[in-house]
């Protein structure tokens, strides 16, 4: 994947265009943008994800671009060592904090601290919850990924098309401490409960609950360890799984790799999300059906934007002012549009929009 250039980026990626303002002319030797030698520290979750890192890099590049001073902490999904890397950011004078929360509740009293030093903190693709003191969100329309999901499975299944089935389906979600799960969750069940409802759609294991569908810390093996226990306890009668809601490519590859180890030779149609380059590889090969990309590229500079403005006291660009409720307030947001991508659209989705490298997939 290709670290963001925002000059390259205005002519490849036409949502990124839309959402870039005059600050992405700023000039790129690093000290004269709007920054000014003020401090920014980026607190990722985790370098086990391919995107984070994306994201941390793109970030870090786009805001030295404008001057600013840059801190990037990943905590390996350990919540409390995000705090501790928040503290000590605070500690060092940042004037903003740009946080992806590893746990959305764990970080009140941090917020409290950043607030007392007059800092603005952003929510970067997950929203922090229960604080007053979050100022911006920036982030994709989540809810839509989940129907992006959930409409390709009923579409793959020909349900759409008066298919009557029924097909067995399974379902898994992300963690718990991420509030983007239930949205991701919540927009595939949109979908997909009323042909469970109709019989069309049937889940063997009987687990539907966000609760007993959800994934600890996202993490694939957890889900591969989950999809063992249902396929050799409700699939024992030559029962196939026919199709998987799963929230993230990593997610997916663990239940790929768990049908692979029950003998199944042609898989499910198995969603995903991210565009991982391993997922992409799958996807090329059959192995997982669709993923959903979100170019983290326009992510970066729609957040980037945001801090430019708030620091030269500009109105940021909002185009969302409703969904997000951290429980203490609507917290104003930037959201981007996520895209379907499978094996008949990735070459123009990642390959020609440069996310994606084409050797990557070799
Ligand atoms: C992000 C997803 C990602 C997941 C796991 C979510 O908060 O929105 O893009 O797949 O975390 O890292």
């Amino acid at each position: 994947m290709n670290v963001n250039r925002r000059h390259l980026l205005t002519g490849t990626v036409g949502a990124a265009a839309v959402a870039l303002t005059a600050s992405a002319c700023a000039s790129e030797d690093g000290d004269s943008g709007s920054g000014g030698g003020k401090k920014v520290g980026i607190a990722m979750p985790t370098k086990t994800s391919e995107r984070w890192i994306f994201d941390g890099d793109n970030l870090k590049a786009s805001f030295e671009e404008q001057g600013y001073e840059v801190t990037l902490q990943y905590a390996n999904d350990v919540a409390a060592d995000q705090v501790s890397q928040i503290e000590t950011m605070i500690g060092q004078g940042v004037n903003v904090l740009v946080i992806a929360a590893i746990d959305n509740k764990s970080l009140n009293g941090v917020l409290a601290q950043a607030k007392e030093s007059d800092i603005t903190v952003i929510a970067y693709d997950r929203l922090i919850l229960d604080t007053p003191d979050v100022d911006y969100y920036t982030s994709f329309d989540n809810t839509k990924v989940g129907t992006l999901q959930g409409t390709y499975l009923v579409e793959k299944l020909g349900l759409d098309a008066g298919e009557a089935g029924p097909f067995n389906i399974e379902l898994f979600a992300g963690a718990l401490t991420d509030n983007n799960t239930k949205y991701f969750f919540n927009g595939a069940m949109e979908v997909l409960q009323p042909y469970i409802d109709g019989g069309q759609l049937v889940v063997l294991s009987g687990q539907t609950d966000l609760e007993q569908v959800a994934t600890e810390n996202w993490d694939g093996a957890v889900a591969q360890d989950r999809m063992e226990t249902i396929l050799t306890s409700f699939y024992t009668g030559g029962q196939q799984v026919q199709a998987v809601l799963a929230p993230y490519d990593g997610i997916s590859r663990g239940i790929i790799a768990a049908l692979d180890g029950q003998g199944y030779t042609t898989m499910p149609p198995v969603t995903g999300q991210d565009a991982e380059v391993d997922s992409v590889k799958y996807i090329i090969d059959g192995k997982q059906a669709m993923t959903v990309y979100k170019d983290t590229r326009a992510l970066a500079d729609v957040t980037v934007d945001m801090v430019v403005a708030v620091i030269d006291g500009k109105e940021p660009e909002i185009n969302d002012d409703s969904t997000y409720d951290n429980g203490d307030h609507v917290v104003p947001a930037h959201l981007l549009e996520p895209v379907s991508v499978d094996v008949t659209n990735y070459q123009a989705e990642l390959i020609d929009s440069g996310y994606i490298d084409e050797a990557d997939l070799a």
